[in-house]
């Protein structure tokens, strides 16, 4: 899997970051191509992983990817603004898609409907470019 040197940093700093502990459910809003998708998939080998995206053509790359490991991911085609995924997650994964989503006031709205997927014992985790300081990523309850 070619990755470039920014987004091999972005995964593992997510994923080192997140805190020991089991995730049953995991899932990757705007997955793309599944790049993380698949990372999370191998470090949680127990756990059911799913990417949604509103890219048919990524969501084939991210089938195609992962398709070997065991379980494999799930990918849905799925436009989180107007849908969610059946279930709760325990981590929600969504990096660089919080900017897709345009103004402030429309950005919550859209969040606190898709905030349905969490468990609220469960993690969300967000990644966005910044202005001043690069790009940042982590967890938040
Ligand atoms: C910049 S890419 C980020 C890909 C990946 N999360 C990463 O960090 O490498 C943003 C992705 O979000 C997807 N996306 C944007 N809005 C979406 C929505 N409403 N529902 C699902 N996916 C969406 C786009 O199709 C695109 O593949």
């Amino acid at each position: 899997m070619t990755v470039d040197p920014y987004e091999q940093h972005k995964y593992a700093a997510t994923l080192n970051r997140l805190p020991a502990r089991r995730f049953r459910r995991i899932l990757d809003v705007g997955c793309s191509k599944g790049t993380f998708t698949y990372l999370a998939a191998r470090a949680y080998p127990d756990a059911e992983v799913i990417g949604v995206d509103t890219s048919e053509r990524a969501l084939h790359r991210a089938r195609v990817r992962s398709g070997h490991l065991r379980p494999a991911p799930r990918f849905l085609l799925l436009d989180m603004l107007t849908q969610a995924p059946a279930g709760l997650f325990d981590l929600v994964f969504c990096s660089e898609v919080l900017y897709y989503w345009g103004r402030e006031s429309r950005l919550r709205q859209e969040v606190s409907s898709w905030q349905a997927s969490w468990n609220p014992a469960g993690l969300s985790c967000s990644c966005t470019p910044g202005r001043t300081r690069g790009r940042s990523t982590g967890p938040s309850r």
